[in-house]
């Protein structure tokens, strides 16, 4: 029963080719030839049921967006869901700004060339709380040196977070990789859900459960660090 499902699923991935990038080694170094310009690619790392990166979509048709995750249900589902925000599409008609690929992101390099990305979001990273477990957490140094690398001169990283001990964990490692964090928050959503910011699905339960949402964002290359610098510096 297991296998006819997934091999279910597998075949409802392989029949959206426009949408669900299954071999995203093919495409390391060509993503702007796949979405056929030059826009920025943001991409969510361990997307889940993919609300966050189809809303981004709708909101900006400038922006490529990639969603990834390692597990193909999650795929369906995330397919699925941006169809429904791209006002009811069907499964074989494309959204151009958005691509949702299989990838488990140890791999992450295999998937990206140097410099091919603008901005990683990483919304409510598995906290993996046994410390014989930190390497698997996406903040963990050897994470953020692949993403050093495969990030561009505007390359940033916007984290949040439910789980107190993987923030803590994350700006030190953040701070141990000699990245500056700007707009760093204990509470996002202390005056109500921000508007400005798209909420993930977990993030949604954990607001409505009245817990504290962490976030930060991590200046990563070197033009975005210096246009920070350069506006602190502006009067105010
Ligand atoms: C807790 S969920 C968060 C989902 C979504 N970002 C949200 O905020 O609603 C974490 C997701 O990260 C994915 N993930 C964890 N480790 C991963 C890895 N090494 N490669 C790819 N995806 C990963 C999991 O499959 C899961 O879907």
């Amino acid at each position: 029963m297991r296998l006819r499902g997934r091999k279910g699923i597998r075949e409802s991935l392989e029949r959206q080719p426009d949408l669900v990038v299954l071999d995203g080694k093919s495409l390391k170094g060509r993503w702007a030839e796949y979405f056929g310009n030059t826009n920025p690619i943001h991409v969510e790392f361990g997307m889940g049921k993919g609300r966050f990166v189809s809303e981004q979509s709708v909101r900006n048709p400038d922006i490529n967006y990639i969603g990834v995750d390692m597990y193909d249900e999650l795929l369906r589902r995330a397919a699925e869901k941006a169809r429904l925000a791209h006002g009811g599409l069907a499964e074989d008609e494309s959204i151009p700004n958005l691509a949702l690929a299989l990838c488990n992101l140890e791999y992450v390099l295999d998937m990206f060339e140097t410099g091919e990305l603008e901005r990683i979001y990483l919304n409510f990273s598995d906290p993996w709380p046994k410390k014989r477990h930190a390497r698997r957490r996406l903040t963990h140094h050897e994470f953020l040196r692949k993403y050093m690398l495969i990030l561009n001169d505007w390359g940033e990283i916007h984290f949040k977070t439910d789980s107190m001990s993987l923030f803590e964990f994350s700006l030190n490692s953040f701070a141990d990789m000699g990245l500056r964090m700007r707009n760093i928050s204990l509470n996002l959503h202390a005056e109500g859900l921000r508007e400005d910011l798209v909420p993930t699905e977990y993030e949604l339960k954990f607001v409505d459960r009245g817990m504290p949402i962490y976030r930060c964002e991590v200046l990563v290359g070197k033009l975005a660090l210096e246009e920070h610098v350069q506006r602190l510096k502006e009067p105010q």
